[in-house]
């Protein structure tokens, strides 16, 4: 049976429409959220992710700030500018875009984001509390991951998920809130025995590897639920970490890419920083 397809861009103008609401309510006290971006360098998959973070904000009237530093920007200009957004009153949300160039130290600059305003979730206080599930900060994509398999209807209590990829962004995080849901969950890595036969027994299967087509339909149990985080350019394409044709063979639901994951991460981003305008 094929697959039924997530559409990452509905599910992702629903969250933004919810969002609408609380902005109006927000209105009302006076207040507009803020969120402040800051971008080191000229990587050019950052630059389209920052643009497309600046025009969603704005869409929604979200008051949005980008600080574009060259490369070359000294750590401690960063940091600097950082405690200075931790002091900014219409700023509720800061987000220092990943990868950061070599010269810089990636922990000592998200550990400088005041975790109040902490909207990508990678301080250690919002890591510590998403992992003793208390309030906190979600990572983006790893919260529209959740969004994206709650969409298809399906449980998620009592199933077998497997998450491949372990990374702090996604892997770790989509583990956590899948375990806080009652999941019964599995993270395989570089290092994983049969991997295959693990993903075969997964209800849920969440890939963030970043390997091109790696995971193929006779890993995929039959009906299952298949979320794509992988954003791989190859050639002028970008194809995802799953080979979509031969997955949807066997999937019961399954998320396309590009048009799946990708605009749940900016949804959940401007949901953040509306829950910072909030608190
Ligand atoms: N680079 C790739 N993904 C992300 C993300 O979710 N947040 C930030 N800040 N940088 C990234």
């Amino acid at each position: 049976m094929a697959a039924q397809r997530i559409d990452g861009k509905v599910v992702a103008q629903a969250v933004k429409d919810e969002l609408k609401v609380k902005i109006e309510g927000l209105a009302k006290r006076g207040i507009v959220p803020g969120l402040a971006v800051i971008l080191v360098g000229e990587d050019p998959a950052s630059q389209a992710y920052v643009g497309s973070k600046e025009r969603e904000s704005k869409k929604l009237g979200i008051h949005s700030e980008v600080y574009r530093l060259p490369a070359a920007t000294p750590q401690a200009e960063v940091l600097a500018l950082v405690n200075r957004l931790n002091a900014k009153a219409d700023i509720h949300g800061i987000l220092v875009q990943l990868p950061l160039p070599d010269h810089i130290d990636e922990k000592a600059v998200l550990n400088a984001i005041s975790p109040a305003k902490d909207v990508d979730g990678f301080h250690p206080i919002n890591v510590g509390n998403l992992s003793i599930n208390d309030t906190c900060f979600v990572p983006c994509t790893p919260n529209g991951v959740i969004r994206l398999i709650e969409s298809t209807g399906a449980e998620i209590k009592g199933k077998n998920a497997v998450v491949v990829g372990r990374s702090n962004i996604v892997g770790k995080p989509v583990a956590m809130l899948l375990l806080h849901r009652h999941a019964t969950v599995t993270i395989c890595h570089s290092r994983t025995k049969d991997l295959p036969g693990v993903c075969r027994e997964a209800d849920i299967l969440v890939v963030a590897i970043g390997k091109p087509a790696f995971v193929t339909g006779d890993w995929v149990k039959e009906g299952a639920v298949v979320i794509d985080v992988g954003i791989n350019r190859v050639g002028d394409k970008l194809v995802g970490d799953v080979g979509y044709d031969s997955a949807a063979q066997k999937a019961g639901y399954i998320t396309p890419v590009p048009g799946g994951v990708g605009p749940m991460t900016i949804a959940m981003l401007l949901a953040n920083t509306v829950e910072a305008a909030q608190r």
